[in-house]
């Protein structure tokens, strides 16, 4: 049987992932896991979204205390470390520049290689965590809060981006459709948990219409927008008496519009083994109508545990140790990128 499982060499690294509010480092041995901590960031709340500059502060502030946690958790120290792995983008450039500031100083003070990790690829890459023998090739679905795409996974080193969004990403739908409904950022936890009492097909909301294997959803949040406008025109309480009933709503149409897709890809390239990655993978209305979906086409499925889903530096890890093995490494000139072209 094929395995991507690597022999024991005792190859450790640290990997920090800070492209955005979360403050994160992993240490991994030989592909495992030895810790995964992660600092959220409340400070954003306030403002409905993430405010650059505040996060880059926090990063700042956590991220001394961040990796003492990791290394202690893993039981190891700084001298036991064969590398340092950390998210070169995408992401906000000043919250990148701090992990990678980091990363770089702590390397050359230990003259260790460096690893600069793409942050799509490792949140793909995150089911080899939990399926260090996925099989190849597989369809990811990532959807996040930057990035919905379908990817045809041919290896650890091989990705093909299938289709990809052309505007909004899902997370962003999901956040920007609880903003309308007057819900704190970030709105995609909330409304999977509001959606969970409520009817998915009380109310119809059009999804994107793209050719191919492309989304869009800035069609959809429009119509949320619309709607909201005028229920609460004629009744001032709308929302409040059927929250429920609206998450059920959007998650139904977001997820059913993620899912069509990937059956078309799945049906395009002939590949069952199916994968989600991703914060959004994270939803239940997604994790569960995927699961109903796979009985159905006869698919194998690989859906990470939640703590793998949403931004997390165990997947910069992985990511990482595989672009050790294969003697990937880069020199502490390398440069941070805000978007990265693939
Ligand atoms: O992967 P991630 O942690 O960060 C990015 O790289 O973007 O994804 C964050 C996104 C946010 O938009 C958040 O609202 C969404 O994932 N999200 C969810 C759920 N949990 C996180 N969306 C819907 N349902 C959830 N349970
Ligand atoms: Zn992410």
């Amino acid at each position: 049987m094929h395995t991507n499982a690597q022999p024991v060499q005792n190859i450790t690294l640290l990997a920090i992932e800070s492209s955005c509010d979360d403050t994160a480092v992993a240490v991994i041995c030989d592909g495992k896991i030895l810790s995964n901590i992660i600092t959220s960031q409340d400070v954003h709340q306030k403002y409905g979204g993430v405010v650059p500059e505040l996060a880059s502060r926090s990063h700042q502030k956590n991220i001394v205390p961040v990796i003492d946690l990791a290394l202690k958790k893993a039981k190891i120290s700084l001298k036991d470390l064969d590398g340092i792995a950390f998210t070169q983008g995408p992401g906000l450039l000043g919250s990148l520049l701090v992990g990678s500031s980091f990363a770089k100083g702590l390397a050359l003070s230990l003259d260790k290689p460096l690893v600069a990790v793409n942050h799509i690829d490792a949140h793909v890459l995150a089911h080899l965590i939990e399926n260090p023998n996925i099989p190849f090739p597989f369809l990811c679905l990532l959807v996040s809060g930057g990035h919905t795409q379908i990817v045809k996974v041919n290896s650890v080193t091989n990705m093909q981006i299938l289709g990809k969004t052309i505007d909004d990403a899902a997370g962003e739908a999901f956040d920007k459709a609880a903003k309308i409904l007057g819900l704190p950022y970030p709105g995609g936890p909330l409304i999977d948990k509001y959606a969970t009492t409520g009817n998915p097909l009380a109310y119809k909301f059009s999804s994107g219409n793209v050719p191919n294997l492309d989304f869009s959803f800035s069609g959809f949040k429009t119509a949320v927008l619309y709607f909201v406008r005028d229920k609460m025109a004629k009744d001032a309480t709308f929302i409040d008496t059927n929250l429920s009933d609206i998450c059920a709503s959007i998650q139904h149409t977001i997820v059913t519009y993620l899912l069509s897709k990937l059956k078309t890809a799945a049906l395009q390239t002939k590949i069952k083994h199916i994968a989600i990655a991703g914060g959004v993978a994270a939803n239940s209305g997604l994790r569960n109508n995927l699961k109903f979906m796979a009985a159905k086409q006869n698919w194998s499925t690989y859906i990470p545990a939640f703590e793998y889903c949403t931004d997390n530096a165990g997947m910069i890890a992985m990511a990482g140790y595989y672009k050790f093995l294969a003697g990937d490494t880069v020199g502490i000139d390398v440069a941070s990128f805000a978007s990265l072209k693939k």
